[in-house]
């Protein structure tokens, strides 16, 4: 287990996931980072695509990404943009969230501002649909 992280050590590879940003149609880049149950660092971009509903989020590609690399559970995540409002992940995001961190595990949504906002995935996506409720029997 890798111990003293910080969370500007997390805003930090927000950032540089969101330098790496590919938003040709919306211009509007968006930087996640993440720490694994195992305090291992991922992080993601949002990646366009000319038919543009095959758009992907940073929050999705920084999961997929982290799964990939044997990653499934997730402590905190960070979205890190250069909005002046904070970026708070969207819906398609939370479902996939909730699939991967705690109820409890902490959001953060930052700008380079400074400005910064956090919730637990719970309050984002209360009563979430999860794997529990697949595999437990009524
Ligand atoms: N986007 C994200 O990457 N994460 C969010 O939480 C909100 C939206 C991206 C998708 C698209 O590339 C751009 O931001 C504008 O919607």
């Amino acid at each position: 287990m890798k111990e003293n992280h910080s969370i500007q050590e997390l805003v930090n590879y927000a950032k540089a996931a969101f330098n790496k940003a590919y938003a040709p149609y919306s211009q509007f880049k968006v930087g996640a980072a993440a720490y694994t149950a195992s305090g291992d660092l991922v992080q993601g971009c949002n990646v366009e695509n000319a038919s543009y509903g095959l758009t992907v989020c940073a929050e999705r590609n920084c999961i997929a990404q982290a799964v990939v690399a044997g990653h499934t559970r997730f402590k905190h995540l960070v979205v890190y943009t250069e909005q002046e409002k904070l970026t708070p992940p969207c819906g398609a995001c939370r479902q996939v969230i909730a699939e991967f961190f705690d109820a409890d595990a902490k959001i953060t949504a930052v700008n380079h501002l400074g400005k910064e906002k956090s919730w637990s995935v719970n309050s984002i996506l209360p009563d979430a649909f999860t794997p529990k409720l697949l595999i437990e029997k009524n």
